[in-house]
């Protein structure tokens, strides 16, 4: 199984994915927020700096580009190339407004005549700079009545992976991922194998097998908010964590001659989790603090990423209320701290956190 972190714009830049990858395991892949070129013929600054190599070492990077104009595609992936990238992905998933009418993101779902002339012309390009493109698709922009058609056009495509995330443009995050629609792309990707990968609504290890039970074949998913509010839920979907509470207390509790009842041990050992999950979560809060700190001129839009980033980590407690308040009310470094301090000394981490 391969686990790739989904591109999450203003959340997964470099700072984030570096502090991850330094304190969990797990993750294949990191998908770069997307790159939008232009006939300014320049990265920004902030897009430059995500994707530096010296921002990225040691972690596997591909580059997600934004965008309907197959020129300005091919320009930002020679950039990529010259940078030493060797794959790119094209979002074609984006629902936000601003996007969506200009015919970008899922917003280009809805001309497929001209999508499948841009994938034409990109997927040649694409092969002659010696590169590989892999899709992050929606189901349609207005109906899922349009995946068909779509994923007809994919499969005349040599795409080194579909990413699907199964909603349309006007569903947002609302509702739930579309199976049957997956189920589409399962069977007619069969006879026409692009490499599928699931994305949508995998916040749990219990969710993760459910869908391994409808579809036992999935070689490769890719998360997103589960992972922002549990960081570890790649490595407890794979099984990484050696002293997970429940089963080292089933081992332990096996041993006859341990008086303790399996019960209080499978509790001591729920408490041991949760006790060293939540320092490495404290950890990689403070790492992130820290790289924002160096990244980010100004406490203020340091403190403004930082909140933003709480409201994944704020589900990851129990009764965390008033000290999220604090947070969220914080406009001072000190305030800010002070309010993280009370939310580790005081609240409890969920066993396993979950985004709701
Ligand atoms: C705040 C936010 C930012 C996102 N930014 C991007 C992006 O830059 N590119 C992209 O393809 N998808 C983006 N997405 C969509 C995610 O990559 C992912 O497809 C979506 O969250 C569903 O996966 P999940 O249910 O595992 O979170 C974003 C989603 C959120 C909530």
């Amino acid at each position: 199984m391969r686990y790739e972190f989904a591109p999450m714009e203003g959340i997964t830049g470099y700072v984030y994915r570096n502090a991850h990858h330094q304190f969990y395991k797990g993750i294949d892949r990191y998908f770069t927020p997307f790159i939008t070129p232009n006939q300014t013929r320049k990265f920004t600054s902030r897009e430059m700096n995500d994707v530096l190599p010296e921002h990225n070492q040691g972690i596997v990077i591909i580059p997600q580009i934004l965008t309907n104009k197959a020129e300005d595609f091919l320009w930002a992936s020679e950039k990529l190339r010259d940078l030493g990238y060797e794959e790119v992905n094209l979002n074609l998933g984006c629902p936000s407004g601003t996007v969506v009418t200009k015919k970008r993101g899922s917003g280009f779902l809805a001309f497929p005549v001209a999508l499948n002339a841009f994938l034409e012309e990109v997927c040649d390009g694409i092969d002659r700079l010696g590169m590989k493109i892999s899709v992050k698709t929606r189901v349609g922009k207005d109906s899922p009545e349009e995946w068909e058609e779509l994923l007809e056009i994919y499969s005349r495509y040599p795409l080194s992976e579909l990413i699907v995330h199964p909603r349309i443009q006007t569903d947002f995050y609302r509702n739930h991922p579309n199976l049957d629609a997956y189920e589409m792309a399962v069977e007619k990707t069969q006879s026409n194998p692009i490499p599928l990968t699931y994305n949508g609504d995998l916040f749990s290890v219990q969710d993760f097998e459910k869908l391994i039970e409808r579809f036992p074949n999935t070689e490769s998913v890719m998360m997103g908010r589960g992972l922002l509010t549990n960081p570890a839920l790649a490595e407890q979907i794979a099984g990484m964590q050696e002293d997970h509470g429940g089963r080292e207390a089933e081992s332990i509790g096996n041993r006859q001659s341990d008086p303790r009842s399996l019960e209080s041990l499978e509790k001591e050992n729920g408490e041991k989790f949760k006790c060293d999950e939540k320092k490495r979560l404290r950890e990689f809060h403070d790492a992130l603090l820290a790289g924002y700190g160096e990244a980010i001129p100004g406490d203020r839009n340091v403190l403004f990423k930082m909140k933003e980033l709480w409201f994944y980590f704020g589900q990851a407690f129990e009764n965390d209320e008033k000290a999220l308040k604090q947070i969220r009310k914080a406009v001072k470094m000190d305030v800010y701290r002070d309010a993280v301090a009370k939310i580790f000394s005081e609240c409890e981490l969920k066993n396993p956190p979950r985004f709701q």
